[in-house]
């Protein structure tokens, strides 16, 4: 006999029990009811199934990070989907988006349904995928169904994906059906410091903040032109913040990377290559403009950029040296500490990690702790502190350039798709998660 579709057998049911859910008006101790990996109810339930006191534990959306490099296929030592998916659950991300510039590089059908089989075999946290624009492939991008987007890179950096040409980006603008990602910075002027500045071996002197702002301001012309929405990637400079108070408008987003916010170039200047990424560490007015970005509404969301490359990889010359960090596992933990020190609200934190990238990117039912949506949570105590340790590391590329570094609060659980997959410190469940479904 089947029975009816309220209480089917398989049914799986969890309750969280008396966390703390926060929200635009405020913070309220209640219940959460989990059915079939969906929120169906907030507020006292009476306790079905599997149920976990929470005791005053904050929850939160699950983190979205919308800009990871996983490495796979093509460079595994540095990281894969399921290495990447466990970091992930420590710093309580449950959906990433992974960029293109893999070898081979992720520019057609063909690419990307590869990544979505390895996805699917073995990654924890749920994922989507961003291709890669060249200048000849927009007509075929535009066949492509259910991605994130289109990453356009302007500026040299990992991988062979550039667009240095204002004729073709212009076109890729005009052409595209999709939200393009900008890699902002104009490869003439990268080319023109890296001749005026070769002789300092300085990243930030051989990739001037006028590159990248140059590269904004174009993009933003096109995007008006054309009237196509683009989202910039990794604002660094005061410079960029300078021309979005004048011309953001409701076709550009933007997000800012912590690596920007928590170190700036006095970090490269002491640890050489750790601190060698693009966009490159800046100074500290340029820190200061990202922070009040944040703080004032102008910055859209916090995304990681995580670029993992292995110690081996980074302790060479600086010009043989690659580009990138890893980030994906310590971007909550820094921010939820600077949000717990007074430096943003934690409605905003949560707005810029959560709710906005979801919005932002289209994601169905992801980035609110609301009944139909998703149950990707969460759970944080704000009372313990630790500190983050390169052993601790779960990205197999197993470093952080914020080693040492002290944190008050600490992700005590993250729940994808309604399992608890991490909890304590360990990984608990390794079922594969699943592919966002794009708006
Ligand atoms: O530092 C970076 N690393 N910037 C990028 O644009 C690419 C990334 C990588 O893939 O290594
Ligand atoms: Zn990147």
């Amino acid at each position: 006999m089947s029975l009816p579709n309220f209480a089917r057998d398989d049914m799986t049911e969890l309750t969280l029990r008396q966390g703390t859910i926060l929200s635009d008006e405020g913070e309220s101790r209640t219940d959460i009811r989990i059915v079939d990996g969906k929120i169906a109810e907030v507020g006292e339930v009476s306790p079905g199934g599997e149920t976990i006191d929470l005791d005053g534990l904050l929850v939160m959306p699950g983190v979205i990070d919308a800009h990871v490099h996983v490495r796979e296929p093509g460079a595994t030592h540095k990281e894969n989907f399921r290495s990447v998916s466990e970091a992930a659950l420590a710093g309580g991300v449950t959906s990433f988006l992974d960029m293109p510039n893999n070898n081979p590089p992720t520019t057609g059908l063909e690419a990307l349904n590869e990544k979505r089989r390895l996805a699917a075999e073995k990654c924890l946290v749920n994922y989507g995928f961003f291709l890669g624009a060249t200048s000849t492939n927009i007509a075929e991008l535009n066949q492509i169904q259910n991605v994130a987007g289109i990453k356009v890179y302007l500026g040299s950096s990992t991988g062979n994906l550039l667009i240095d040409n204002l004729q073709d980006f212009a076109r890729i603008v005009a052409e595209t059906d999709k939200l393009l990602v900008l890699h902002a910075e104009n490869e003439q002027l990268l080319r023109y410091f890296d001749e005026i500045k070769r002789d300092t071996a300085m990243h930030h002197e051989i990739r001037d903040n006028v590159a990248a702002a140059v590269s904004v301001a174009e993009s933003h012309l096109l995007s008006e032109r054309f009237n196509k929405r683009i989202h910039i990637a990794h604002l660094s400079t005061k410079e960029e913040i300078n021309i979005l108070r004048l011309h953001k408008t409701e076709r550009m987003t933007c997000e800012v990377c912590p690596h920007h916010l928590f170190m700036s170039y006095q970090y490269f200047k002491e640890h050489g290559n750790l601190g060698k990424m693009n966009p490159p560490l800046r100074e500290e007015a340029s820190v200061e403009a990202l922070w009040t970005g944040i703080q004032d509404g102008l910055v859209d969301i916090i995304s990681t950029d995580h670029a993992p490359h292995t110690l081996d990889e980074k302790e060479t010359d600086y010009w043989a040296a690659p580009c990138g960090v890893p980030g994906i596992e310590t971007s909550l933990p820094l921010m939820l500490d600077a949000a717990l020190g007074g430096r943003l609200s934690m409605p905003r934190l949560q707005k810029i990690m959560c709710t906005r990238p979801a919005e932002i990117f289209g994601m169905k039912g992801k980035g609110r702790v609301v009944p139909g949506y998703d149950a990707d949570l969460c759970i944080i105590d704000r009372e313990a502190s630790h500190k983050i340790l390169n052993e601790n590391q779960r990205t197999k590329c197993s470093w952080t350039p914020f080693h040492g570094t002290e944190l008050k609060g600490k992700v005590q659980m993250t729940i994808v798709g309604g399992r608890v997959k991490y909890r304590e410190g360990n990984v608990v469940d390794n079922t594969p998660a699943n592919e966002i479904r794009f708006a």
